[in-house]
């Protein structure tokens, strides 16, 4: 509504209307290095296209005379109540896709203005405690890298609940980076370059494992982050992980059935189906594709998910498969990218506004009403 009544003044949003116009000015805007980073991902890409052509396999059936003129697209997560089922995915490095470098608050200050929650990656250019602050009455989740190190795994969460995160988010199919020609064939390692590493220079026990602080010797400091950052944990380790908080744990890169059931019997409190939007594994299977599968064996229990969303109908597939709430992940990026915390509430604000445009047209009016039953299979 308040873009087409803009209109008839003859103003014009600020912003391009959907993704591959954000796509296209991101690239434009971004050192071709950056652009890389956030763009690529595993191998020829080929699981990064098909979690967004996955979309394409599914319709929706519209509904007649439901009298949907009032939509209601709250859901409740945590005991919270959310204004919309959308969260904004981790994204890592972050910071280097902000004009000001400062992308993490950015898209805290964008979190708060939209409601839509924001998963704040560890690997951030801004310190997890001024994401925090910036995040107003919107709740927001830590996105837990587990290191190698215990003692330092807990001093995270520790801060993490100390600033007020409403749950960790601990993601398992990161302990070792993906094979990405885009970012191989540029030496493009910007974490390496210690652009996102503010949450472990300014840890307390990361910082005591130095010999001299990072301010000092940051070549070091980035050399023991190699060390520490990366825990290819187990099953076993489930219990430790469920001991370090007593927030909801939600354990994110879940795909396959016998493992969400093991993660609801360990204690979680949630599961995220994510394929790390194809930047980890090549060859895989559409994360779309592995929603219902999850959504069954998660039996009741809470599943977020992301991967390939592009638009609102994405969305509203994501949703009828089952899922609680949806992550956006490259499309707030680029919105950083073309416009700072503006260009993230434009993106948030445009996906959400044709997710309800949808459950009008179609006559879905609440969450409730998007059940598998509302997608055909489109052959
Ligand atoms: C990510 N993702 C991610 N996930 C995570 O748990 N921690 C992280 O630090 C990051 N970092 C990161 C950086 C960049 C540049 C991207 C694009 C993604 C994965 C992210 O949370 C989400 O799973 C994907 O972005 C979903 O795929 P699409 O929809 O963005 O293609």
């Amino acid at each position: 509504n308040e873009i087409y009544l803009n209109g008839l003044g003859g103003v014009v949003p600020p912003f391009p209307m959907g993704f591959a116009e954000w796509e296209a000015r991101a690239e434009a805007v971004l050192p071709p290095s950056v652009w890389s980073y956030v763009a690529g991902g595993a191998g020829d890409e080929r699981t990064q296209r098909v979690n967004v052509t996955a979309f394409e396999g599914w319709g929706l059936v519209p509904r007649m005379l439901v009298g949907a003129a009032e939509r209601d697209l709250s859901v409740e997560l945590f005991g919270t109540t959310l204004p919309s089922p959308a969260l904004m995915a981790p994204i890592g490095v972050l910071g280097l896709c902000a004009q000001d470098g400062h992308g993490d608050v950015a898209a805290a200050r964008a979190s708060a203005r939209t409601g839509v929650p924001m998963i704040a990656s560890t690997l951030s250019v801004d310190p997890m405690e001024d994401v925090a602050a910036e995040l107003g009455d919107t709740p927001g989740y830590f996105q837990l890298y587990t290191p190698t190190d215990r003692d330092l795994a807990e001093s995270l969460v520790r801060r993490a609940e100390a600033a007020g995160f409403q749950g960790i988010v601990v993601t398992l199919d990161t302990w070792v980076t993906g094979w990405r020609p885009r970012d191989l064939g540029v030496s493009n390692f910007p974490q390496l370059r210690g652009h996102c590493l503010a949450n472990y220079f300014s840890d307390p026990v990361f910082r005591a494992q130095l010999k001299r602080p990072p301010e000092e010797a940051p070549q070091d400091a980035v050399l023991h982050w190699v060390r520490v950052f990366g825990n290819p944990l187990t099953w076993a380790d489930l219990p430790w992980l469920r001991s370090l908080t007593d927030l909801p744990l939600i354990l994110k890169g879940l795909c396959h059935p016998d493992d969400v059931r093991r993660a609801k019997d360990g204690g979680a409190d949630a599961v995220y189906c994510s394929n790390h939007g194809g930047r980890q594994a090549n060859g895989g299977l559409p994360a779309l594709d592995a929603l219902p599968g999850v959504v069954a064996a998660a039996d009741g229990l809470p599943v977020l998910f992301d991967s390939g969303v592009r638009s609102g109908a994405d969305l509203v597939k994501a949703l009828a498969l089952g899922a609680t709430a949806v992550g956006i992940g490259r499309p707030y990026a680029y919105g950083l990218a073309l416009g700072g915390v503006d260009g993230v509430v434009h993106v948030l604000r445009s996906l959400l506004a044709e997710t309800d445009l949808i459950m009008a047209v179609d006559g879905y009016p609440t969450l409730a009403d998007l059940t598998p039953e509302a997608l055909r299979r489109v052959v």
